[in-house]
């Protein structure tokens, strides 16, 4: 495991801690993009061979975090500032896909879904904020998607979850400032990932749809939705969010990637055009 030194260098450093970090992801990607920003990288995900290729270069610290454990995030989080003194930047990153009706869903799986997106989220806000809060100084990065602004069919547990966590970064962003902290919604459009196939292996475990039985073909499409041929590569889209999140006044909202801007649009059309779109496009 790559590990940290001490040192003037460290106290000019930024200290950036990234949730689900694993390999071909966002998390990833802007784990690399912040490194080559000269930014100590704590680097985590459910398991550390996800990160193999991060292992031995000294710009990354690996971590083991699972967002769904109270334990893990707290024990991380103490780790690091025992570590490193100080999180400049949190990087809500870790996230899951949900595919399949809402009338039907099992709630187990959509309560899955809101345990990582949004309270895993909301977890680790809680254990770094206090830290962030003594030093009056800190930035929290969530990661959200443009897929709640135009909420469509099939992924109703994902879109919604998303909406929630873009509602609670608002809150948090005008509740943090008197702290110090900023907060950044990062609503990546579509990004090339390994997204896709954890939805689809998810929704392999899914019940046999009754109501919506005639739509199997096209709920399950839904799952890889994001990641057609012009799909933003991961790298690309790191880079431009990492910008936007080192600067000194951060944006309270960053979009980017393939579908980014016509999903802005759509959400401000009327809502019965935006339903006919959706329509169309989710064959409903
Ligand atoms: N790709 C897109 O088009 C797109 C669009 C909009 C928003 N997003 C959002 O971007 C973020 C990154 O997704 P991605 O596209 O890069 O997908 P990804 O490649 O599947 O990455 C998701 C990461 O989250 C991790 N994760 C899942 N559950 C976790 C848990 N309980 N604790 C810790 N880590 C956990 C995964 O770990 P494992 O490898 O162990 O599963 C993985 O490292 C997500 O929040 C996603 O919703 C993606």
């Amino acid at each position: 495991m790559a590990s940290g030194g001490g040192g003037d260098d460290d106290d000019r450093q930024q200290v950036v801690l990234i949730t689900g970090c694993s390999q071909g992801g966002i998390g990833h990607a802007m784990a690399r993009a912040f490194a080559a920003r000269d930014c100590r990288v704590v680097a985590t995900s459910r398991s550390i061979s996800s990160m193999a290729d991060l292992d031995g270069d000294p710009r990354f610290h690996l971590q083991e975090l699972d967002v769904l454990s109270e334990g893990s995030v707290k024990q991380v989080v103490g780790d690091v500032i025992d570590k490193f003194g100080k999180i400049d930047v949190l990087v809500n990153n870790a996230g899951v896909q949900c595919v399949g009706p809402l009338a039907e869903v099992p709630l187990s799986a959509l309560q899955r879904t809101f345990d990582t997106n949004v309270y895993g989220s909301l977890r680790m806000i809680q254990a770094a904020v206090p830290h962030m809060a003594t030093r009056k100084k800190g930035k929290v990065a969530n990661v959200g998607s443009v897929a709640a602004l135009t909420n469509g069919p099939w992924a109703g547990s994902y879109t919604s979850s998303k909406a929630a966590l873009h509602s609670m970064t608002d809150t948090l962003r005008l509740e943090l400032k008197p702290l110090g902290i900023d907060v950044i919604n990062i609503a990546p459009g579509a990004i090339k990932s390994n997204i896709g196939n954890s939805a689809v292996s998810s929704y392999n475990k899914m019940p046999e749809w009754k109501l919506y039985k005639p739509f199997e073909a096209v709920i399950r499409d839904r799952a890889h939705f994001s990641q057609g041929i012009k799909a933003t590569p991961s790298e690309e889209f790191a880079k431009e969010a990492v910008s936007a999140i080192l600067r000194k006044n951060p944006p309270a909202w960053f979009t980017y990637g393939q579908y980014s801007t016509i999903s802005c649009v759509a959400y401000h059309l009327p809502i019965f055009i935006r339903d006919f779109i959706m329509r169309k496009a989710m064959k409903c």
